[in-house]
């Protein structure tokens, strides 16, 4: 049996939980050996309890075998503390130094890329997920004074440039193009880009069977928008890769449909959540596409083991791409509620009724 911790959190977060909960489900009872449990953790939490999480809290979540977050960000809380000590804590206590963000256009007519095919847009981010801008060092003096200081340092270390790097190397040699981009800025942020792009080039020569390339980041957001299909593995550091995750989503057809992992391949320890937030904008209206939740818990499942329940969780969603079964966001009518039942039925679509 394996068991995930769910916290669905702000926002659309419940809305688009509750589906991917409605899959799990449906593999469940056809004898999916998983069970999960909620917590209540969010901005709502964060406010009467005066903290993001129970004495032991982050403990309680490590205990398990997987865990997955739908989405964190409420008005209420704007520097997102609670968000700040489960999110970021998790990716940081929990060492998940890989954060993987497929891009895979599921149906032609949801890119914004003119005369764009499926095959043009299928590429994975791998973001380093546990240091740069992300460490939270820094500090402010004199706030709210006109002579008022913030700091915030970049920090990259050689062990955790490498350990990411490796990864992307690996990943790449195993890819069907054998093709990695690297993007960085050293020629603006020559301390911490350049040790990005020394280790990249020292550690090209031990895969010479990857096509290795640099790109300055600037020129990939470019090049990403004007031929997608150049990109198999990207791999970047922490806020670049945030960056060019979205833009990433954007090119598939949105946040609607963006997953992602947070992993460490050596612990065995995983976070699953979508690219997306707490999308404020929408929260509410039951429009919420619950696709990015719902792939998400397919990386998952993968992960867990359960090759062939991950597929099945797919290729319900590409049917219901191909299909039109869709939310608003990528041209359809249907509620979240409606997307998740019909990724469902999707599910075992042709062999009767589940
Ligand atoms: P967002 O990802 O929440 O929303 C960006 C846009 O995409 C919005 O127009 C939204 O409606 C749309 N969108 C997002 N998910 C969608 C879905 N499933 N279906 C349809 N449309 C969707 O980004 P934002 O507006 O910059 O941030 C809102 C809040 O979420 C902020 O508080 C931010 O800090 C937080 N945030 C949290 C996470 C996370 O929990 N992992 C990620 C990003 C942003
Ligand atoms: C993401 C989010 C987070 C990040 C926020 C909520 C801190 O944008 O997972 O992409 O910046 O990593
Ligand atoms: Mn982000």
């Amino acid at each position: 049996m394996k068991r995930i911790a769910i916290i669905p959190g702000d926002g659309i977060g419940p809305e688009v939980a509750s589906e991917a909960m409605r899959v799990l489900k449906r593999l469940q009872v056809r004898g999916l050996p998983v069970e999960w449990q909620v917590f209540p953790y969010g901005a709502e939490y964060y406010l009467r309890e005066n903290r993001a999480m129970p004495e032991g809290g982050m403990e309680e979540l490590a205990a398990f075998d997987a865990v997955f977050v739908a989405a964190f960000g409420d008005a209420r809380v704007p520097d997102m503390a609670h968000a700040r000590e489960i999110l970021l804590g998790a990716r940081r206590s929990l060492d998940l130094y890989v954060n993987e963000r497929p891009v895979r256009l599921l149906h032609e007519a949801f890119t914004p890329l003119k005369g764009r095919s499926c095959r043009d847009v299928d590429f994975v981010i791998l973001r380093e997920n546990t240091e740069g801008a992300y460490v939270g060092m820094g500090g402010r003096f004199k706030v709210g004074t006109p002579e008022e200081m913030a700091l915030q340092e970049v920090v990259a270390t050689r062990k955790g440039v490498q350990r990411i790097l490796r990864h992307a190397f690996e990943r790449a040699r195993s890819a069907p193009r054998r093709r990695l981009h690297m993007a960085d800025k050293h020629n603006a942020l020559e301390f911490v880009g350049g040790l990005w792009y020394r280790t990249f080039l020292e550690m090209a020569k031990d895969y010479p069977e990857v096509e290795a390339s640099h790109l300055y980041i600037d020129r990939l957001c470019h090049d990403l928008v004007r031929d997608p299909s150049a990109f198999e593995v990207i791999v970047t550091s922490n806020l670049l890769g945030d960056m060019i995750s979205d833009l990433g989503a954007a090119l598939a057809g949105g946040l609607g449909i963006a997953p992602s992992a947070n992993l460490n391949p050596e612990t065995g320890k995983g976070l699953f959540e979508p690219v997306h937030g707490a999308a404020p904008d929408i929260a509410g209206l039951g429009v919420a596409n619950p696709m990015a939740a719902v792939l998400s818990a397919a990386m998952m499942l993968d992960f867990l083991g359960f090759a062939e329940a991950a597929g099945r969780v797919r290729d319900a969603v590409r049917a219901c791409a191909t299909e039109g079964k869709v939310t608003r966001d990528l041209g359809g009518t249907l509620s979240t509620q409606e997307a998740g039942k019909a990724l469902c039925e999707a599910m075992w679509a042709g062999q009767g009724a589940s």
